[in-house]
C-alpha cells in the first residue's frame, strides 16, 4: 500500500530524514515513536504532500507521490499538531467546509454524524474558538476523516485528551482499521500505542532505528526496545 524508498529531506543545509526505507500493508496501524527532533513529523508531512522530499521515491497504491501527489493528497486524512480549524466556525460549519473542499456527497448529514461520533452534539452550533484543547482535537479528528481516507496520519493525536475522547479516537482508529483504512501514527504514548496498533516503528535521527510487530499485551516490549535504542539504556 505504501512503499518508501531511499527517502531523505534536507532543509537548511541540515538532513532531517537520512534514507528511509518502508513497506506499509494495507491495513496496517504503525505506531512511529522516536525522540523530538528525530524527524517523525517531517515524515508525516512528506507523506501528506505538505513538503516534498530531497529525494527517494514513495509510492501509494501504485502511485507515484511525486507525480500523482493530487489523487494521492485525496488518499490520506491528515491530523497535524494545529487543527486546521476555523475558530470563529461551530464545529458542523468546519467539517461541511472541510467535506465540500474534498467533494463529500451529502456533506451536511457526513459531518452531523462525525459530531456525534467524536462526543460533541451538544456544541454542534459553537463557536470553536471557546473549545478546549480536547474538544478541538475531537473536532480535528473527524475532520481528518470527513472524506473516508484510506490511510491516516495522525501526529501526536493523544495529547490533550481526556480519556472520554482517547477512547473516542482509539475507536475511530479501530473502526476505520475494520474498513481497511491504514494509519500512521506518530506519538509518545507507548500505552496507547499497544493498545491499538499492531507494529511500531522507532526512528532516531532521521533513520528507522526498529521496526517489530506488536499485540495490546507486549507494552513492556516497547518501552524495554525504546530504552535501549533512544535512552541508552541496556
Ligand atoms: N522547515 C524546516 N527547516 C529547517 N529545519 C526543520 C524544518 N522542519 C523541521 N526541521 C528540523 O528537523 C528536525 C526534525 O523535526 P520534526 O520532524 O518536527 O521532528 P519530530 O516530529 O520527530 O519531533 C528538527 O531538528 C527540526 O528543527
Ligand atoms: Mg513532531
Amino acid at each position: 500500500m505504501i512503499e518508501i524508498k531511499k527517502l531523505t529531506k534536507q532543509a537548511d543545509n541540515k538532513l532531517i530524514l537520512r534514507g528511509i526505507d518502508l513497506s506499509i500493508t494495507q491495513g496496517e496501524t504503525v505506531a512511529i515513536l522516536g525522540p523530538n527532533g528525530a524527524g517523525k513529523s517531517t515524515l508525516l508531512k512528506v507523506l501528506a504532500t505538505l513538503i516534498k522530499p530531497t529525494s527517494g521515491l514513495v509510492k501509494v497504491n501504485g502511485l507515484d507521490l511525486k507525480k500523482d501527489h493530487i489523487e494521492v493528497k485525496k488518499m490520506f486524512g491528515y491530523l497535524p499538531h494545529s487543527s486546521l480549524l476555523y475558530d470563529h466556525y461551530t464545529p458542523l460549519e468546519n467539517l461541511v467546509f472541510f467535506g465540500n473542499l474534498y467533494g463529500v456527497k451529502d456533506v451536511e448529514n457526513r459531518a452531523r454524524k462525525l459530531v456525534n461520533e467524536v462526543g460533541l452534539s451538544f456544541f454542534i452550533n459553537e463557536p470553536v474558538k471557546n473549545f478546549s484543547r480536547g474538544m478541538i482535537q475531537r473536532i480535528a479528528i473527524a475532520r481528518a476523516i470527513i472524506h473516508e481516507p484510506k490511510i491516516m496520519l495522525l501526529d501526536e493525536p493523544h495529547t490533550g485528551l481526556d480519556q472520554g475522547a482517547i477512547t473516542i479516537l482509539n475507536n475511530v482508529v479501530l473502526s476505520m482499521k475494520e474498513k481497511g483504512c491504514t494509519t500512521l501514527m506518530v506519538t509518545h504514548d507507548f500505552k496507547q500505542a499497544a493498545a491499538i496498533c499492531d507494529r511500531i516503528i522507532i526512528v532516531k535521527y532521521g533513520k528507522i532505528a526498529d521496526d517489530f510487530k506488536i499485540n495490546s499485551q507486549s507494552l513492556s516490549l516497547v518501552s524495554e526496545k525504546y530504552q535501549v535504542l533512544v535512552e541508552g539504556v541496556s
